[in-house]
C-alpha cells in the first residue's frame, strides 16, 4: 500500500484439551437453546441451526487431529508525523480491510496498551482475541511473496534469503520445463540439482543423469535405481548407428552432428565424403529408405571405416586428402583406446533412476559419449508421457561441441511436449551466454539458477538478466548454496537447503564422506564390540591393546593420553576424556576409581557438585575424595574452598593433589599424593 504502518499478529495456539472442552460445553448450550425453541413451539433460526452444526464439525476436526485452534489478534499502527496525514493513512487502511471484508475499530482509550501490543516484544496487552482454526491462521499469515507464490503440488526449491520463506515451485507448469543451471565451480549447482531430483522422485518423476564425475551413484543407490557406467571393458555400449526408433534420416542428421563431435570440424569436403560412407554404411546391412528395413542389425563404426578406407586409396585428391583425414580419425574407435564404441547397443532402462556414470570414458571419448547418451536417452524418454527429468552436468561438453547448437536446440525445444525436463549445469557461464548454442539453450529454459559467479562474467549475466545492482552483489558474493532463481520473468534470491537425511546422501564433501565412514565404523564398534575389551572402560592402558583395538578405540573417540600413573611413572593410555577436565585430571581420578574397585563395586565418580569419587569403607562409612590438577595451586585452592560445605557432608573426605606442592592445600583436610593412594584405599577397604 507505500504508507507507512506497523502490523502486529498475535497468535497463540489454544490447548487441545480445553478447546475440545470449551466446544463441548458450546454445543451443549446451542441444544439447549434449539431445543427451548422447539419446545415452546417457536422457529429455530437458521443461524443457530448452522451455528450448532459448524461447531460439530469443528470439534470433530480437533478431536481428529486435522486442525488445532488459535486465538488471533490483529493490530495496526498506521503512523504519520502530520495529525490529518494520519487520518488519512487511518482511512486508507480500514477502507482496504473493509475491502477484504474485516471491520477495524479504533481502541481510542487504550492507545498506550495499543501501541504496547504492535511492538515486537510479545506483549499483547490489548488481548483482542478471536477464535479460529489452523487452516484459517494459514490464510492470516501475511508474508507472501509477490514474486514466487508457493503452489501446491511444486518442489521446495529453498527459502527465500531475506525472509526464509520456502520457496516452492513446479518447474513443470512453467512455459517449458526445462532448467538452467549456471556457477562457478563448487557453488553448489550439483547439490541444488540432486537435491531437487530426490523431491522430485518422490513427486513421482523418473530421473536420468548423465554424470562424468560419477557423484550421482549414491543417490540412485538410495532410490534402488541403476547406474550404468560406461568406459572401455564395461558391458554396456551404444552404438551410434543404431536407429533407436528414428527415421533414417533423423538418424542421418543426428550422426553427421555426431560425427562433428567425434572428429571435430570438417570442411564442405570431408562432410561430403562422410555423408556418403554413412550412406554406403547403411545400404551394406541392407538398411534403406524403406522402413521395413530398420528393423534389421545396424552396422557400426567399423562398418563405417572400411567404406572410407577404399577412398583413402584414390589418384584423385579431392577425395583421397579429406577420406584420409577421416579414416585417421576414425582409426582409435576401430582399433585404439575408444574401440569399445564399436558394438551393438547393449543398455537395458527399466529403472526410475538411472545415472550414466562416464567418468572413466577416457577424455577424447567424453564429449562423444555425452552427446550418444543425450540422443539415446531422449529417444527413450519420447516414449511416455509422463513427467521425466534428465540431467546433463557438466553440460558445456556436449553443449559446445557438434553443429553450432542446431542439435541441443531441436532437443530443448521438443523436450516438453513428452513432458521431459532437461536439466544442464555448467560452469561456464561464459560459453553459454555468447554461443549460439547457449542462446539456444537459454531462450529455451524457463527455469535458471544463478549461483555465486565470478567477476569477470556479471557484466555479460548482467545484460543477458537484466541484474539490478544488488542481484549483481548477490551473486558475486553467493555464499555456498546460495543462488538467484529466475523462473520466468520473476526472480527470488534463495538459500537451498538440504535435510540432514538428503544432506548425507548428495554431499561431495571428501571430509564429510570421511566422517560418514568413520561414523559407520564407529557405529559398528559400539554395536558389536572389540574382541577382549570392554570398550565401555573410558581408560585403557596401551601397553595391554593390539593394534587393532587400539584403531577401534581412536574411531568411538578415545585418544592417547602419556600421564603419571599411581606409582608416579608417566605411561600411555588411551582414554576417552569428554569431561571437560584436563587429561591428567581425568586418568588420575579414574585410576582411583580403579584401585577402589579392586575392593569393592560400592564407588562411583561424579561430575556434579559432589565429591568427584565417593566409595564406602569396610564398616559402612561414606567416604568423599576430591582431586585436585588445576592450573596453579592458587586454583586448586579455589577450588578446595567451593567444594568444602560438600566434602564436610560425608563421614570422612581426603583430597588427592597432582602437583607435589600442598602448601596452600593445607588446613582445608587430609591430603595425599597420587603415589599414597593405594595405601590409603587399602586402609578403607581391608579388613
Ligand atoms: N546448499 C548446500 N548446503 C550445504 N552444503 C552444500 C550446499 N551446496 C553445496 N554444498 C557442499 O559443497 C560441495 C560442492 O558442491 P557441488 O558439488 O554441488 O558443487 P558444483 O557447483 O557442482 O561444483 P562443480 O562445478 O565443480 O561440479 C557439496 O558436496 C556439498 O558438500
Ligand atoms: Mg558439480
Amino acid at each position: 500500500m507505500n504508507l507507512d504502518f506497523d502490523l502486529a499478529l498475535h497468535l497463540e495456539p489454544y490447548e487441545i484439551e480445553s478447546t475440545i472442552k470449551m466446544l463441548e460445553t458450546e454445543l451443549k448450550k446451542q441444544k439447549t437453546d434449539i431445543f427451548g425453541l422447539e419446545a415452546e413451539g417457536k422457529i429455530v433460526p437458521q443461524s443457530l441451526v448452522q451455528k450448532n452444526r459448524d461447531t460439530k464439525v469443528l470439534l470433530e476436526s480437533i478431536q481428529a487431529g486435522t486442525e488445532k485452534m488459535f486465538g488471533i489478534s490483529l493490530y495496526i499502527d498506521s503512523k504519520h508525523y502530520d495529525r490529518k496525514k494520519l487520518d488519512d493513512v487511518s482511512r486508507k487502511i480500514q477502507d482496504k480491510m473493509a475491502s477484504l471484508m474485516i471491520t477495524p475499530k479504533v481502541p481510542s482509550f487504550q492507545m498506550y496498551k495499543a501501541l504496547r501490543s504492535t511492538l515486537p516484544v510479545l506483549d499483547d496487552q490489548l488481548s483482542i482475541k478471536r477464535e479460529i482454526t489452523s487452516s484459517a491462521a494459514s490464510a492470516c499469515f501475511p508474508f507472501v511473496m509477490s514474486s514466487l507464490e508457493s503452489k501446491a503440488g511444486g518442489i521446495l526449491m529453498g527459502f527465500n534469503t531475506i525472509n526464509d520463506i520456502p520457496v516452492i515451485v513446479d518447474p513443470f507448469r512453467a512455459s517449458n520445463p526445462n532448467i538452467l543451471v549456471l556457477g562457478t565451480s563448487g557453488g553448489g549447482k550439483s547439490y541444488c540439482i540432486k537435491l531437487y531430483l530426490m523431491r522430485e522422485f518422490l513427486e513421482g518423476v523418473d530421473t536420468n543423469v548423465i554424470d562424468p564425475q560419477a557423484e550421482y551413484s549414491d543417490f540412485a543407490k538410495t532410490f534402488n535405481g541403476k547406474t550404468i557406467k560406461i568406459a572401455p571393458g564395461s558391458d554396456t555400449v551404444l552404438n551410434p548407428f543404431d536407429l533407436l526408433g528414428l527415421t533414417l534420416d533423423e538418424k542421418k542428421l543426428s550422426l553427421l552432428s555426431f560425427f562433428r563431435v567425434l572428429l571435430g570440424e570438417m570442411d564442405e569436403g570431408e562432410r561430403a565424403i562422410l555423408d556418403d560412407c554413412i550412406d554406403a554404411t547403411y545400404d551394406s546391412v541392407g538398411i534403406t529408405k524403406d522402413p521395413k528395413t530398420w528393423s534389421k542389425h545396424p552396422p557400426t563404426i567399423a562398418d563405417l571405416y572400411d567404406q572410407i578406407l577404399p577412398l583413402t586409396k584414390s589418384e584423385k585428391d579431392i577425395i583421397y586428402k579429406p577420406s584420409m583425414k577421416i579414416a585417421n580419425r576414425l582409426k582409435s574407435y576401430v582399433y585404439g583406446p575408444l574401440r569399445f564404441l564399436d558394438q551393438q547397443t547393449k543398455i537395458n532402462m527399466d529403472n526410475r533412476v538411472i545415472t550414466f556414470d562416464i567418468k572413466d570414458t577416457p577424455d577424447i571419448g567424453k564429449a562423444t559419449m555425452m552427446f550418444l547418451l543425450l540422443e539415446f536417452i531422449y529417444t527413450e524418454m519420447k516414449k511416455s508421457r509422463k513427467r521425466k527429468i534428465l540431467v546433463v552436468d557438466e553440460a558445456w561438453t556436449v553443449l559446445s561441441a557438434g553443429d553450432d547448437g542446431e542439435y541441443i536446440l531441436r532437443i530443448v525445444k521438443t523436450c516438453r511436449k513428452f513432458n521431459l525436463g532437461l536439466v544442464m549445469i555448467t560452469q561456464d557461464v561464459e560459453d553459454v551466454l555468447t554461443s549460439r548454442a547457449g542462446r539456444a539453450v537459454l531462450s529455451n529454459t524457463a527455469t535458471k539458477v544463478l549461483m555465486k559467479q565470478d567477476p569477470s562474467v556479471i557484466k555479460d549475466l548482467t545484460d543477458r538478466f537484466r541484474l539490478n545492482e544488488k542481484e549483481q552483489m548477490f551473486l558475486q558474493t553467493a555464499g555456498l548454496g546460495n543462488a538467484l532463481l529466475i523462473l520466468g520473468t520473476m526472480r527470488t534470491p534463495i538459500r537451498i537447503k538440504a535435510s540432514p537425511e538428503e544432506h548425507r546422501i548428495i554431499t561431495t564433501n571428501p571430509d564429510e564422506l570421511m566422517e560418514m565412514v568413520h561414523e559407520a565404523e564407529a557405529l559398528k564398534v559400539r554395536r558389536e564390540g572389540v574382541p577382549d575389551l570392554d570398550v565401555n572402560k573410558l581408560l585403557q592402558r596401551k601397553i595391554n591393546l593390539t593394534n587393532d583395538q587400539i584403531e577401534a578405540l581412536s574411531r568411538i573417540g578415545f585418544h592417547e593420553a602419556r600421564v603419571k600413573n599411581l606409582s608416579g611413572t608417566s605411561e600411555l593410555f588411551l582414554i576417552r576424556n569428554e569431561t571437560g577436565y584436563t587429561d591428567e585430571r581425568f586418568v588420575l581420578q579414574e585410576l582411583i576409581q580403579e584401585e577402589i574397585m579392586k575392593y569393592t563395586k560400592k564407588a562411583m565418580i561424579h561430575y556434579t557438585e559432589l565429591a568427584d569419587i565417593s566409595f564406602e569403607s569396610k564398616d559402612g562409612r561414606m567416604i568423599g575424595i576430591e582431586v585436585v590438577a588445576e592450573a596453579s595451586p592458587d586454583m586448586d585452592e579455589r577450588i578446595i574452598k567451593k567444594k568444602l560445605p560438600i566434602l564436610e557432608k560425608y563421614d570422612e573426605y581426603f583430597i588427592v593433589a597432582a602437583r607435589e606442592e600442598t602448601q596452600r592445600l593445607e588446613g582445608y583436610g587430609r591430603i595425599y599424593s597420587r603415589q599414597q593412594v593405594p595405601d590409603v584405599i587399602t586402609s578403607y577397604l581391608q579388613s
